[in-house]
């Protein structure tokens, strides 16, 4: 898209420079930060900025003030991660759809506290904008004259898609892209054109129930890799899964991972695309969350390190620009032929209203303004979520600690059912998300992912309620 490189405000900069100092660790827990007025001197700015910047750095958890003293780096609660390390599981058939249904329906039942639902409320998505521009474009006369679209996409949102991948470092054309309907179409062509009833398939572990759903659909089984909660998929146990079972793809969502909050390291993002290469296993990697990172930098992709056209990229804008349009893309690389056949057979072609209105969003320079409103108020929103956690839950509770996106992971005392508990909240009009619903094996009946999309300070009572219920069960 045509980025128009706009200035930070002042504070603005001077808060991601003192945050990438925190997260590097240049300044440590409990360490105190330079006084205003030092600060002040120093970079020539006034006060008041210096202030604004350090209230922001506050309200974000990253430091606490002590009256009369200044600014310190925040000393975090005993974190703890969940764990995850299971070891690798036999193929197993899917059987999620009865939970997903469960699930989905929530997500429209307007009674219910949104704890559950990985979607974005209103407030966080440019809608106004995109009103402004669709009525424009039913108002012109070429819309009207171009009504079918093509199996490929509008050439206008290609050529946009085109670019953006361009700034995460991978040279496509716009017609290496073809334009779905929302990521999980895209992932679904890829699996259906590379894989047969059957077949087997490694995915990372917790799963995002949409793929399980999917794979399910597919008559597809799975092998589920573990994954660690702030690296992803362990990259040793996919390699003795590649060596020991004939696997037909690898799912991985790359960066900002639902559920876990998890990015790929770029080292291990350069390693799988070896291992995969080296059995000769395509990737799926399904980037749809990528553009909610917290830290000062875009996370890499997996396909930016493929040069043998193994990746095949899926990702949309239903997380960061509308669900409601459900306008996605895929990038199949050597698969484009079975994919495009795909496409076409499944529904033509996506709806192009939609497709025209964001290649004009795109190119109006407005979309990385837009993405850093919601990095930072995500990023806000999930610290509050998480510190309600610490505060509300009961020993032996662990929960993660994202580096993205907008889901918690969190693993409850051994005794407590997730599912149980579920059914428990949804009496008294809370919505979660059961553990189970991630796994093909039960592995997470004692987990849950909670969603901060929705949460504010306010919510924190609903946590408390939260975390009452499940030391009644514990
Ligand atoms: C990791 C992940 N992949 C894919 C999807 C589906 O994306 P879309 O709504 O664009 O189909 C979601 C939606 O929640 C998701 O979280």
């Amino acid at each position: 898209m045509a980025e128009k490189q706009k200035k930070l405000p002042k504070y603005l900069s001077l808060f991601n420079d003192i945050k990438s100092q925190i997260d590097e660790g240049f300044y440590s827990p409990g360490e105190k930060l330079p006084s205003v007025r030092k600060l002040s001197e120093m970079r020539g700015l006034s006060i008041t900025t210096i202030n604004r910047a350090y209230q922001e750095l506050e309200f974000c958890g990253c430091v606490t003030v002590l009256p009369q003293s200044g600014y310190y780096v925040a000393i975090q609660p005993d974190y703890k991660p969940p764990q995850t390390s299971f070891k690798i599981t036999d193929p197993q058939s899917v059987d999620v759809i009865k939970l997903v249904n469960l699930v989905f329906h929530d997500t429209t039942d307007q009674s219910l506290l949104q704890f559950g639902a990985g979607i974005p409320p209103a407030d966080m998505l440019p809608i106004p904008q995109l009103n402004k521009i669709l009525i424009k474009i039913l108002q012109s006369k070429s819309i009207q004259q171009n009504v079918t679209g093509t199996a490929e996409g509008h050439a206008s949102l290609r050529e946009q898609i085109a670019r953006y991948m361009f700034l995460l470092n991978s040279k496509v054309q716009p017609d290496d892209i073809l334009i779905t309907s929302g990521c999980n179409e895209a992932i679904y062509l890829a699996f259906a054109s590379i894989c047969q009833p059957g077949d087997h398939v490694a995915v990372e572990t917790p799963c995002y129930f949409g793929i399980l759903h999917i794979l399910q659909v597919l008559g597809i089984k799975v092998i589920e890799i573990p994954a660690d909660p702030k690296t992803g998929i362990d990259l040793d146990v996919l390699e003795f899964g590649l060596k020991h079972y004939k696997v037909k793809a690898v799912y991985v969502n790359s960066n900002c991972n639902n559920p876990l909050g998890s990015t790929i390291p770029t080292e291990n993002k350069k390693e799988l695309v070896k291992i995969a290469g080296k059995f000769n296993v395509p990737i799926i990697e399904d980037d749809s969350t990528g553009e909610l990172y917290f830290s000062k930098n875009r996370p890499s992709t997996v396909k930016s390190f493929d040069k043998e056209g193994n990746v095949i990229y899926c990702s949309s804008f239903s997380k960061v620009i509308s669900p409601t349009y459900r306008i996605g893309w895929i990038i199949p690389g050597k698969y484009i032929d079975q994919v495009a056949q795909m496409k076409q057979a499944i529904n033509v072609g996506s709806a192009t209203l939609q497709q025209v209105t964001l290649a004009e969003y795109l190119d109006s320079g407005q979309y990385e303004r837009h993405l850093r409103r919601i990095r930072r108020a995500y990023s806000q929103k999930v610290r509050l979520m998480y510190d309600a956690v610490l505060n509300y839950f009961p020993d032996q509770t662990y929960v993660t600690n994202p580096q993205g996106g907008y889901s918690l992971w969190v693993q409850l005392p051994p005794k407590v059912n997730a599912l149980d508990l579920y059914w428990k909240l949804k009496k008294i009009k809370i919505s979660i998300c059961p553990g189970a619903i991630f796994t093909v094996d039960h592995k997470y009946d004692n987990h849950l992912r909670l969603s901060a999309s929705f949460y504010s300070n306010e919510l924190s009572i609903f946590v408390k309620t939260l975390g009452d219920e499940v030391k009644k069960l514990a």
